[in-house]
């Protein structure tokens, strides 16, 4: 294990925030995590667990160890009813995973294709995109509780996985890292084109009979032409989550602006597009300095070049103001704020 001193992050976090970490260790195997877990609870220091950096604020500098987690390796651990199982280390990339399990011939990842950051991180949040969630392929994890180093394992229930939520993001937070994820892909070819623009980008590519890797592409293809590439500009993605009111409010809401965008949840009411929401309140293409809302998708936030998270922050909190003053509803911010 190589420790670092006062390094940093910002190549580790994809707002390209400039701020700084006592210690850092790149941990390119389980060996790596675990001394560096038993060095960070000698010394008291806190622990940042981070993967690819694409869903957090760094709003200050780290005052203990931040961790980025390379455990490598997808093992292909068997089939079984139609589905084959494989078992991936948490420092695996997540589009190289879903290209790796496309040139296998197994199915599944399409809809969740570029989505940023690694393996690892997958399960925190129940990522997801163009109608597909991670929990509709999970399997179980391998992680280790921070506290003391044992080895435990969460099923699918365990995860308590929801819309862009896990027990990860709140009771079990902070207490485990992730070190393997297993997933169970379908091997018979089964595509998922129901969501949005998913049919429309298919017919545009003179696509008719998709497969899963035509699907892929097409997701692969709407993405990019929606969302900055952090590579360019920076940023985390969605900034929050989109909101699930209830349908009286949902009601009284369409009755005053019938243009807004909201998808049944059944019982739960309805959910919000979060984007229309913030478009509407006149954000889309707004700059303060570096700190923007992306002109072309009012849910993400964007440094154009040396903002900070607290800017972030404040700008977000503007937003929050007035989307609350306009349409009653709150947004809750979706990375993980530090
Ligand atoms: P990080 O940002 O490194 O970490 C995120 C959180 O997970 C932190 O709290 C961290 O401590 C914790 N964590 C990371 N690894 C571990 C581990 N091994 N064990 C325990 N805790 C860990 N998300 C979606 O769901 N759908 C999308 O469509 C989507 N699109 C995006 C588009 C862009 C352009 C960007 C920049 C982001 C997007 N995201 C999306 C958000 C992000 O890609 C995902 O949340 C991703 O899973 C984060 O992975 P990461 O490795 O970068 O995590
Ligand atoms: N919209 C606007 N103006 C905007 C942005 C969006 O009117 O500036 C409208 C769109 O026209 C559309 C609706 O809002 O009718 C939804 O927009 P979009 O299809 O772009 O999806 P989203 O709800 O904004 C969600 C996820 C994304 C995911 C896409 C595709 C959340 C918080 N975000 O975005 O996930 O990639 O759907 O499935 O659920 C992420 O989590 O980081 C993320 C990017």
């Amino acid at each position: 294990m190589q420790l670092l001193e006062n390094a940093s992050l910002q190549p580790f976090n994809t707002f390209g925030f400039a701020v700084r970490t006592r210690w850092m260790v790149h941990a390119a195997d389980e060996r790596d995590v675990a001394a560096a877990l038993d060095h960070a609870a000698a010394h008291d220091l806190p622990l940042l667990l981070l993967g690819g950096g694409s869903n957090v604020v760094l709003a200050d500098d780290w005052p203990g160890l931040a961790l980025r987690i390379g455990i490598p390796g997808v093992e292909d651990a068997g089939a079984r009813d139609g589905h084959r199982e494989l078992r991936v280390g948490a420092g695996e990339n997540w589009h190289r995973l879903v290209l790796d399990t496309l040139d296998r011939g197994l199915c599944g990842l399409e809809n969740l294709s570029l989505i940023p950051g690694n393996v690892g991180a997958a399960p925190i949040q129940n990522i997801g995109a163009y109608g597909v969630e991670l929990v509709s392929v999970f399997e179980r994890l391998e992680a280790i509780r921070v506290s003391d180093g044992h080895r435990v394992e969460f099923d699918r229930a365990a995860c308590e996985f929801g819309y862009r939520d896990s027990i990860f993001k709140r009771g079990a937070r902070d207490q485990y890292l992730i070190t393997r994820v297993c997933l169970r892909l379908p091997e018979a070819p089964a595509v998922n084109t129901a969501y949005g623009d998913i049919e429309r980008e298919l017919a545009a590519m003179g696509v008719r009979e998709p497969t899963p890797r035509d699907v892929s592409d097409a997701v692969i293809r709407l993405r990019r032409a929606k969302l900055p590439d952090p590579a360019e500009v920076g940023n985390a993605g969605s900034f929050f989550k989109n909101p699930v009111v209830p349908r009286t409010h949902y009601e009284d809401l369409l009755g005053r602006y019938p243009g807004l965008v909201g998808y049944d949840q059944g019982k739960a009411g309805f959910k919000l597009a979060a984007g229309w929401l913030i478009d509407q309140c006149g954000w889309k293409g707004h700059r303060e300095g570096d700190a923007g809302v992306h002109p072309k998708q009012a849910l993400v936030l964007v440094n154009y070049g040396v903002a900070t998270g607290r800017e972030i922050l404040d700008l977000a909190g503007r937003i929050q103001v007035s989307v609350a003053e306009r349409f009653g509803v709150d947004l809750e911010i979706e990375p993980r704020v530090y």
